[in-house]
């Protein structure tokens, strides 16, 4: 028998290529749920592309109402956890890690843009695990690419099947509804922006003349047409491709007009999966397990700097997470307990006795977490599916202020711990050497060192832009690689040997002089 808590808990991200809505998307569950009253409540995380200040404070604000990290809900007996990703692309690996966190994804596209550059990077993360996947097609209500052809897009360039589970009538300034495939019912577009309006017509089939008491028939008509060419290209929705992460249903919508929402929503809470095994290092953890088991996701600093603890944001894999119970940090092998864990429901957070499985607890660290850590009730267990990524941009550290030495290199460890950034120890010399996604993770990681440890440094750019992990099945021949190409090797925090290069061409030669050695884009590899 399933644990009816573990079954009511439906844990996911919505994602997107920033502007494409989630927020807005985000915002309109909320309301639906009931966790908000009205549209606006949701902090944007989006900060200003180029503006550092701009995006401190943003960061500053949502350290303070780190609620927003992760939002719970309940609706229609089910428990909603969302949990939310940065907005700015510099900070993908955030979201990436986030995704780990999630047992499936709402990925929202802009109808007018299209398939976009993060859509597709955000759509392999989510490959790499299988992650079943929902597609949302917003902002119908302008004149954007023909439904038909924008399936064909993002099937192309996601490279996955489809089936669209709902269907547009007319779009722009045409766009009267969507019709439900997945129960024959017709919603009709009324804009509302504040509030929840139920404005669904029931209907039983495409060939209820109720239909045109709302619609023009050649409207009824181009819904019939387009509906039959969907059957005959997609068929029905096969349950267990979805939540294989082989076929994503879709759904079209406008979620700034509350349009198209309650579908997805319904829908969504009928097939996502509830919360699935965990792969560790040492062996499967299945969620009904008796015993507590979860991962540490995401660390949130807590920028006021008379305030040094963080925040280790928590999920829960297996059995049931009580407060004030002792629990195994496996890396540090010590036993903690946590007297004040959190609870994020309707947007507020508050003291939780116990959590289940799916749901994501945040304890207030004092340098104890890193990103990745496991808790259990004594077993050694390490969970898998957090890797680091080959970051784009390489810079070395250096030491403004020699007095402060000691608080660089703690900042420096503690920030990397926390995964504002990776860090790398260069073998000769004990360089250190920040590598990052995006310049403003440098600005961020100088800022914090500043306000928050009293240190200075300068990055000196690298020429590098590629890592790769490097292992092989001869210890020796690594070795002798690791020594021959010294310069080129740094050390991860795990201790494991990176090899970073100017360019793919680089890392081909390199692939070709040294056949036994295995070149890996991922911390993870087995
Ligand atoms: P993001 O989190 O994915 O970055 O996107 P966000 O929800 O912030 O939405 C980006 C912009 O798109 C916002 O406009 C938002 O109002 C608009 N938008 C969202 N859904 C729809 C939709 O269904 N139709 C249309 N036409 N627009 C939509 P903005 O001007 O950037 O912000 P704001 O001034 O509206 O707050």
């Amino acid at each position: 028998m399933v644990n009816p808590e573990i079954e009511k808990r439906k844990t996911f991200a919505i994602i997107s290529h920033p502007d494409a809505g989630k927020t807005t998307l985000t915002e309109k569950f909320l309301l639906f749920g009931g966790a908000i009253n009205t549209a606006g409540a949701v902090k944007r995380n989006k900060a200003n592309q180029s503006n550092t200040s701009d995006f401190m404070e943003i960061e500053r604000q949502r350290g303070i109402s780190v609620a927003t990290s992760v939002m719970g809900f309940e609706y229609k007996d089910k428990r909603i956890n969302i949990l939310d990703t940065p907005g700015h692309k510099d900070f993908a690996e955030d979201t990436y890690r986030t995704l780990s966190a999630v047992d499936s994804v709402i990925l929202v596209v802009d109808c007018v843009k299209g398939v976009e550059e993060q859509t597709e990077k955000l759509m392999s993360v989510c490959r790499m695990r299988n992650t079943p996947v929902i597609i949302f097609v917003n902002k119908m209500d302008r004149e954007g690419k023909e439904p038909f052809d924008l399936l064909d897009e993002i099937e192309q360039k996601l490279n996955i099947s489809l089936c669209p589970l709902s269907w547009p009538i007319g779009q722009g300034h045409t766009f009267k509804g969507v019709y439900s495939i997945y129960n024959n019912h017709l919603n009709l577009f009324n804009s509302d922006k504040t509030k929840v309006t139920d404005s669904v017509v029931a209907v039983s089939d495409l060939n209820d003349e109720a239909l045109l008491d709302y619609l023009k028939e050649s409207e009824v008509q181009g819904l019939k047409d387009d509906t039959e060419l969907v059957d005959g290209v997609y068929g029905k929705l096969d349950k267990s491709l979805y939540t294989d992460g082989l076929l994503a249903p879709v759904f079209f919508g406008s979620a700034i007009n509350n349009f198209g929402i309650k579908e997805i929503l319904d829908t969504f809470i009928e097939i996502a999966p509830s919360p699935r095994l965990r792969e560790a290092e040492e062996r499967d953890v299945l969620v009904e397990e008796k015993n507590f088991s979860g991962f540490v996701f995401k660390i949130h600093a807590n920028l006021d700097p008379k305030h040094r603890d963080r925040i280790a944001f928590l999920r829960i894999c297996s059995g049931k997470f009580e407060r004030n119970k002792f629990y195994y940090h496996t890396r540090q092998n010590k036993k903690l307990k946590f007297s004040n864990p959190m609870d994020f429901m309707a947007n507020e957070k508050s003291i939780v006795e116990e959590a289940w499985p799916g749901d994501v607890v945040g304890l207030y660290d004092s340098g104890n977490f890193k990103i990745g850590d496991t808790l259990t009730e004594g077993e050694k267990l390490q969970f898998k599916g957090i890797p680091s990524f080959s970051p784009a941009i390489f810079k070395e550290v250096e030491n403004m202020d020699p007095m402060r030495t000691k608080q660089l290199e703690k900042g420096i460890e503690q920030l990397t711990d926390e995964g504002v950034a990776q860090l790398f120890v260069m073998q000769p010399g004990n360089r250190k050497v920040i590598g990052a996604v995006g310049e403003l993770q440098f600005e961020v990681i100088s800022f914090r060192l500043e306000h928050e440890y009293g240190a200075k440094c300068r990055f000196r750019t690298l020429t590098y832009s590629r890592s790769r992990w490097v292992t092989s099945t001869d210890n020796k021949k690594l070795e002798e690689f690791v020594k021959r190409k010294q310069q080129h090797i740094g050390v991860d925090k795990e201790g494991h040997p990176v090899y970073l290069a100017d360019n793919d061409f680089m890392i081909d030669m390199t692939k070709r002089d040294y056949p036994d050695i295995e070149f890996h884009t991922t911390s993870e590899f087995k």
